[in-house]
């Protein structure tokens, strides 16, 4: 059913920022020559060919609404538009902020059916684990000895997550993760990483490693292109509860969930007592969050749906979101219920894109060890 296309492994992009010649031997942040943190999208549509989308997920539990309209559907518009697309299941990072991994097997199985689901297409697009890859996770090695502890302890999104997990000693694989993830990115040259705003400081992490690497290693050789952010056009959606909708906190609308379970949960959701329905996203983020999430399912602007419920209180206001979001997800979860009874199929996936993953690792750690003078 998938034919296996081989990737072709860039370990010298033409297209590489220049910046790492001779001149820039200080490993400061000076960023002359250098492409942009991020991305516009018009450089992306413009020549999608330029670009390889590395991108990814922790598998602690299965996708919801707020990943799809936010993530998924963006990645997909990506493959569509040509851009060749990596995407690693982070299964090692679930472990960075939590004790146990949890049925992280069959978590892993789920996330995979939402992409299929979602139209992620595995003959065009590479889905692998982290744990199957092991030449891209010997890349934290030669790419931790470029990061201080410092910079380490001062990455925002690092210090966030512990906070929010009530970690009090924070681990070395949490620590280290955002290098971990540069390997990621890096392991396939990818140039392009699609992300939430609070994934910023891990793609300043990638570029300080492949800058640092082509100038301490590499005498200057541009080995890694650094890679550039592309944030997701879509707002971050709350869940049920209030909070920010996430696979941890389980307050969100799954994909897989059927439509009975998707009334319900938006029935629970917590809303205000003003029976007059009005998009104002400051004074009352609850209902503008079920406005926008309906709006965003149906094509209207959350103000002109607002204005239809008008006095209809928040029971209408539900009832408007329930229906929004089963049309809205009902191909994708026919779909979803059409593959997940298809025996083999996930493994099949999986297995797949392990072997392509593994040949570019491969090779881009031969490249690596090469630079390093590790040949024996
Ligand atoms: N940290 C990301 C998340 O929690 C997942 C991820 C792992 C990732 N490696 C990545 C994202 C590399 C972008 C690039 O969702």
């Amino acid at each position: 059913m998938f034919t296996s296309t081989t990737p072709t492994t860039t370990t010298s992009s033409p297209d590489s920022p220049s910046a790492a010649g001779p001149a820039a031997s200080s490993e400061s942040s000076g960023s002359a020559g250098h492409t942009p943190l991020l991305a516009e999208e018009s450089d992306v549509r413009a020549d999608p060919g330029r670009y390889r989308v590395l991108t990814g997920d922790r598998p602690t539990g299965p996708l919801h609404l707020g990943h799809y309209l936010g993530t998924l559907h963006n990645r997909v518009r990506l493959q569509c538009l040509g851009v060749e697309t990596y995407i690693v299941i982070a299964d090692y990072q679930v472990i960075t902020d939590r004790n146990r991994p949890g049925d992280v097997a069959a978590n892993v199985h789920e996330i995979v059916l939402d992409y299929l689901a979602a139209g992620l297409d595995p003959s065009r697009t590479t889905i692998f684990a982290h744990s199957t890859v092991p030449a891209l996770n010997q890349l934290l090695l030669p790419f931790l000895s470029l990061t201080s502890v410092a910079e380490m302890q001062r990455n925002p999104t690092v210090k966030e997550e512990a906070l929010t997990a009530g970690i009090s000693s924070v681990s070395g694989l949490l620590l280290t993760y955002p290098v971990h993830q540069a390997a990621d990115i890096l392991f396939c040259h990818g140039n392009l990483v699609p992300v939430g705003a609070d994934q910023v400081p891990h793609i300043e992490q990638a570029r300080l490693v492949a800058r640092r690497f082509n100038e301490r290693f590499a005498d200057g050789h541009a080995l890694f292109a650094e890679p550039q952010g592309l944030l997701s056009p879509a707002p971050v959606l709350l869940g049920v509860d209030g909070q920010k909708m996430s696979k941890s906190r389980g307050n969100g609308i799954t994909l897989r969930a059927t439509e009975d379970e998707t009334a319900r949960l938006i029935r629970q959701a917590v809303t205000d007592s003003e029976r007059l329905i009005t998009y104002e996203p400051e004074r009352r983020p609850q209902v503008a969050n079920l406005l926008l999430i309906a709006a965003m399912c149906t094509g209207a602007t959350p103000e002109a749906l607002a204005a239809e419920i008008a006095d209809g209180g928040a029971a209408a206001l539900k009832h408007v979101a329930t229906d929004a979001v089963n049309e809205h997800l009902r191909p994708l979860r026919s779909r979803r219920a059409g593959l997940a009874a298809e025996p083999g199929l996930v493994q099949h996936v999986l297995r797949t894109g392990a072997e392509r993953a593994n040949e570019v690792a491969r090779q881009t750690l031969d490249d690596v060890q090469d630079t390093l003078g590790m040949r024996y």
